[in-house]
């Protein structure tokens, strides 16, 4: 008799332990910097636009609540650690935002980062220290979704400084003249780079890489890295 009540205390406290694995803590401040940033830089592109409180309402300042289950985030299931963001989806920012890359930084699992969402939202990205070297430090990022977006030539230099990139997604922003393929030969895991461009877009063709595209509304170029690089 003794023993099962020993084993159900044990059940439960298990059970307790799985319910509050949560966020960590370092991460729940950063999505709130996060959404401090966007709602003063909406705010700064619109007058009107709503205060802190008032978009992407599941990031509270409540202490008790896990970050993991916010809208438009994912975390890892056994750190507990964001790897996917996409809050693009659950607020609108004015036309052509700038996104200050740094407050990015503490998500060292970051995997995906998606800002597509309706059209035209970020315009732009910036890091006060790092520069265009700024994605280095997130050094899990796989997927950049940057469609849907109003991003010109002045993104180009970013990606790069993203080592483990395999996805750059630019469907249908502000791009313009000849597309320089040549800043993303270096990126070893780099497999598909997505882009429509309104204006002809013209691909230098390099001998190590092989380019197809897909044309018609997009031009889809498939950057295929020979396997055997060192
Ligand atoms: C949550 O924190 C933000 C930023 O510090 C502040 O502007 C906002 O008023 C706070 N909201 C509540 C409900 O405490
Ligand atoms: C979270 O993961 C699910 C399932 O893989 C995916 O559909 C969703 O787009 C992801 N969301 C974010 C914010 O990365
Ligand atoms: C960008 O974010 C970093 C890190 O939080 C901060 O130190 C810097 O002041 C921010 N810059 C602007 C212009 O918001
Ligand atoms: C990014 O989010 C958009 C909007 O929710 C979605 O359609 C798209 O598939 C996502 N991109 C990736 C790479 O998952």
């Amino acid at each position: 008799m003794e023993r099962k009540v020993y084993l159900i205390w044990v059940i439960i406290v298990l059970g307790q332990i799985h319910v509050y694995k949560s966020c960590i803590e370092e991460e729940r401040k950063a999505l709130l910097n996060l959404k401090t940033y966007l709602a003063s830089e909406g705010s700064r592109q619109h007058h009107h636009f709503p205060t802190f409180d008032y978009i992407l309402h599941t990031w509270t300042n409540d202490t008790t609540s896990d970050c993991c289950k916010w809208e438009g985030v994912n975390c890892t299931l056994t750190s507990a650690q964001v790897n996917g963001l996409a809050f693009l989806e659950y607020m609108y920012l004015p036309d052509k935002a700038l996104l200050n890359l740094s407050l990015l930084h503490p998500f060292e699992e970051l995997r995906s980062l998606n800002l597509s969402g309706a059209e035209y939202q970020f315009g732009g990205l910036f890091d006060d220290v790092e520069g265009y070297k700024s994605l280095r430090k997130l050094r899990n990022l796989e997927v950049l979704d940057f469609s849907l977006d109003a991003f010109d030539n002045s993104i180009f230099p970013f990606p790069k400084a993203a080592t483990s990139l395999t996805t750059l997604l630019f469907r249908r922003n502000s791009m313009d003249g000849p597309f320089p393929v040549k800043r993303f030969v270096c990126l070893y895991y780099l497999l598909t780079i997505s882009l429509r461009s309104s204006a002809r877009q013209e691909l230098e063709m390099d001998n190590q890489q092989s380019y197809l595209i897909h044309s018609q509304l997009f031009y889809s170029i498939v950057v295929e890295k020979p396997r055997a690089f060192p």
